[in-house]
């Protein structure tokens, strides 16, 4: 399968490059291509007429974290530091959809399906390596985080703005959300991903 290179979007193995580089923890790895699959599974079953860059979700997906390992050390806002790092190589459309990975702004519940939803959803989808439901997720959240009453609020204000993200995807498909999921392999391939350009 080969489409034109845009030089705006890094390829798979760019990605890759990216994620030796910048030293990504195998845990963090095994969650992002997690995270791609999921992505994909969205995208590639939306209706036909969305205007959906397969690349860009790739890209994205694999590179949302790229600055997480560091920031276990140096406690920075990896959305922010991915989105500054990616924008600096050249890579503005890529460093968007990271910098909105964590606090999701300007939704438009009627607008057309965007790459930056798809990839935000299906972050919220994969915990640690694993596929989880919306529930399981926020589950573990209130447990590890849900320490005040302010915070509660917070994980249930965003649980809300998710599930209307789900709607929004799921009314987009042209199977339902959770069997084009479920289709997925359990145990994930082994090695890089084919580029999907
Ligand atoms: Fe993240």
């Amino acid at each position: 399968m080969s489409t034109p290179t845009r030089d705006d979007i890094p390829s798979t193995g760019e990605c890759y490059d990216l994620i030796r580089r910048h030293r990504m923890l195998p845990n963090i790895i095994a969650h992002s291509e997690q995270v791609m699959r999921v992505a994909l599974a969205i995208a590639d079953n939306l209706e036909r007429d969305a205007a959906v860059d397969r690349s860009l979700v790739t890209a994205a997906a694999l590179l949302h974290d790229i600055t997480k390992t560091r920031s276990l050390e140096t406690r920075e806002r990896h959305d922010e530091t991915g989105a500054a790092l990616l924008r600096e190589l050249g890579y503005p459309r890529v460093a968007l959809i990271v910098e909105q990975h964590v606090i999701f702004t300007g939704f438009l519940p009627d607008g057309p399906v965007e790459e930056r939803e798809i990839v935000y959803y299906a972050d919220k989808r994969v915990m640690h390596e694993r596929i989880v439901s919306l529930e399981e997720r926020v589950r573990d959240l209130r447990e590890r985080y849900g320490k005040s009453p302010e915070i509660m609020e917070l994980i249930n204000t965003n649980r809300d703005f998710v599930l209307g993200l789900e709607r929004k995807l799921g009314g987009a498909m042209r199977v339902p959300l959770e069997t084009a999921i479920a289709a997925l392999p359990t145990v994930p391939p082994a090695g890089e991903p084919e580029d999907p350009r």
